[in-house]
């Protein structure tokens, strides 16, 4: 089969660690090349094939004969959809399938799905037998702008998300937008959610694409990849610049808690990127039209601007949030659109960001 014409390519080096490179690839129908692409990079070998229950029934198939017309063996492993399968259970599981299929770190593991698929594949991918080489698939808008690239990999514990996690770089991050057409339109808008946040966080051009038209998904993505790989290539393990990426997320995540997950990642990044930004507009470090921008942007694309938690509820749960060293915490705060900084504030203060953001 003919690999051309060339896929929009961004690619990731870790200056700190030369040997870790990787490509992210950007194009329509490159699920039926998987197999093809990745053996110029890998030879033949046994592939963990982990997708989710309904990814499979769309997309498995495609991917598993690319694959194995390359030469590849595999092994496929379902999980059921949703976050509850980012879990210690399912981890175990699969560390025990892949134990007893003889998987070698010779072998390769294959995440196909949306974040959820992606971070639990990776983190078994981290840790089975101290590590195999794995391949982001992203079939989500969030995970191709964002879970799929620059390593963070984890699972969930019962006190809460993402707290045994690892950094695992890909070896290769494949981004099929043909996959965009058959997601529901709420998953479709919290991937914008993260695409906002980028436009918010450091990029203009996105921001005037996302505001004056229907962006290309390609182009769209590309942006996003970009933005995302500059910030890894700076800080991989996300103790300086790479923590502007928690815009909205510090009080995103007390409103995921708090709705017991029923309101989705992205709204709550949604929501989240309003409350700090009206905090930052208060506080006399934002002016107003910057937050109109963001509602504007957030209403276009059917994202939910307003909290329906209080200022107490949501500090009882960012109070413990991950983000926070000893009795301080790091925020994401925009001072313009497309400026946003770091600030580091005493644990009590965010309390105040929380009831100035929460109040017109
Ligand atoms: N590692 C990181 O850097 C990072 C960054 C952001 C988010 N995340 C994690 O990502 C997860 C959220 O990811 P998500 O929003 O992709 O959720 P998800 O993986 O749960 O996918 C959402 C839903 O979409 C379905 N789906 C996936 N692809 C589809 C397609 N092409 N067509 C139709 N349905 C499809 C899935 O089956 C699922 O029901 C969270 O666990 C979050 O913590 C990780």
């Amino acid at each position: 089969m003919s690999l051309s014409p060339a896929p929009v390519t961004v690619s990731v080096s870790l200056p700190c660690r030369p040997t870790v490179k990787y490509d992210i690839l950007i194009q329509a129908g490159l699920l039926s090349t998987v197999g093809e692409r990745l053996s110029s990079l890998h030879k033949p070998c046994r592939i963990l094939l982990l997708t989710d229950d309904v990814v499979e029934a769309l997309y498995a198939d495609t991917v598993t004969a690319s694959l194995s017309n390359a030469g590849f063996s595999v092994v496929r492993h379902v999980i059921p959809h949703g976050e509850a399968s980012k879990s210690g259970e399912n981890l175990l599981t699969l560390l025990e399938k892949m134990a007893t299929e003889q998987l070698t770190r010779s072998d390769l593991l294959v995440s196909l799905g949306g974040g959820v698929v992606g971070d639990l594949g990776g983190f078994t991918a981290a840790i089975y037998q101290r590590g195999i080489p794995f391949i982001q698939i992203p079939t989500t808008l969030l995970a191709m702008v964002d879970a799929s690239v620059g390593g963070k990999t984890a699972i969930d514990l019962k006190a809460g998300k993402n707290l045994c996690d690892a950094f695992h770089q890909p070896l290769l991050v494949i981004c099929d937008t043909n996959c965009l057409n058959t997601l529901p339109p709420e998953i479709f808008s919290d991937g914008m959610a993260e695409v906002i946040k980028y436009a918010m966080i450091r990029d203009s051009v996105l921001f005037d694409l996302l505001k004056n038209g229907s962006p290309n998904m390609e182009n769209m993505i590309r942006l996003c990849v970009e933005d995302k790989r500059t910030l890894v290539e700076e800080d991989e393990t996300d103790k300086g610049v790479r923590q502007l990426l928690n815009l909205g997320h510090t009080v995103g995540h007390a409103i995921e808690v708090c709705s017991n997950f029923t309101i989705s990642h992205g709204s709550a990044v949604a929501m989240g990127m309003v409350i700090i930004t009206r905090a930052a507009v208060k506080s006399d470090i934002c002016n107003g039209d910057t937050l109109a921008a963001l509602l504007d942007l957030l209403n276009k694309y059917n994202l939910p601007t307003e909290c329906p938690f209080t200022v107490e509820q949501l500090f009882a749960v960012a109070v413990s949030d991950k983000k926070r060293a000893g009795g301080f915490i790091t925020l994401a705060v925009p001072y313009d659109v497309a400026d946003t900084r770091l600030v580091t504030v005493p644990i009590d203060a965010l309390e105040n960001y929380i009831r100035a953001g929460l109040s017109e």
